[in-house]
């Protein structure tokens, strides 16, 4: 396999996506056990979708907190908290994924794009998101006990934008000084802005490497591309960093 190749001018920048939690038990959006193949996406996962029916899409993210709560970090997790932990502030991760599980795994310079599973805000007020482990049971849709407005999962929805300083603290990193390598993981490069970051990352010179189970839309885009499970794909690649 093609190395890693990292030096002391290296900036590592990472973008995360469903497949590198699928070897700790989370389902992916798009593959075959696809999370949205009994829900349509529109139902669960838009501002309509919680307008017309907040109590399924509550029920949606109850069911995705129970599966994500015991889920564990895999060895694709370990390898990239092994890199920040080398690389320090020459190193990014930007994450789609909302299980949290690259902070479990020791990451802190992370970017949760799309938000987060256990964290709730009120839709109506402008009080601060805060952790919320709860399954709510099915048929109800929790208050914010300040206004009384519906609370919602702090997740970024089809239709909605992510936040304008997730995007700059991304776009930042890329353009400082140094040798810039982009690594994708375990996305299939199907939803934007993030599909389009390694576009940026060879437009500033990068090297663009892409590890994946499969081959993604936006792979013709990369330098290289590693078909493999992130889980056994990414420790190697470290060993030779
Ligand atoms: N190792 C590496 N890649 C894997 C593995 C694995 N063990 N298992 C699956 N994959 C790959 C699949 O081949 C697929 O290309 O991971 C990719 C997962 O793609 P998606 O399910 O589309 O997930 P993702 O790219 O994260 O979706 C992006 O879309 O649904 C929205 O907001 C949601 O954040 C999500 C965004």
């Amino acid at each position: 396999m093609e190395t890693l190749r990292i030096d002391e001018r290296t900036r590592l920048l990472v973008l995360t996506g469903a497949g590198v939690s699928a070897e700790s038990g989370i389902a992916t959006f798009r593959g075959s056990d696809g999370l949205w193949e009994n829900h349509p996406i529109e139902q669960v996962a838009s501002p309509e979708g919680f307008r017309e029916d907040p109590a399924l899409v509550w029920h949606f993210y109850s069911q995705r907190r129970a599966g994500a709560k015991d889920c564990q970090p895999n060895a694709g997790h370990l390898a990239i908290s092994e890199w920040e932990r080398r690389l320090g502030d020459r190193f990014l991760l930007a994450t789609q994924n909302v299980d949290g599980l690259h902070r479990q795994a020791g990451n802190r310079r992370v970017v949760e794009l799309h938000g987060n599973l256990f964290t709730t805000r009120c839709a109506r007020c402008d009080r601060r998101p805060f952790e919320d482990r709860t399954e709510y049971p099915e048929g109800t849709v929790p208050r914010c006990d300040e206004c009384g407005g519906r609370l919602r999962p702090h997740i970024v929805w089809f239709g909605e934008m992510l936040e304008p300083e997730d995007l700059f603290r991304v776009e930042q990193f890329m353009s400082e000084e140094g040798r810039l390598v982009f690594l994708a993981v375990g996305t299939s490069g199907a939803v934007w802005p993030a599909a389009g970051f390694v576009d940026e990352a060879r437009e500033l010179g990068g090297e663009t490497w892409l590890v994946n189970a499969d081959p993604a839309e936006n792979g013709g885009s990369f330098h290289r591309f590693v078909r493999g499970k992130s889980g056994d794909v990414l420790p190697i690649l470290l060993e030779f960093t």
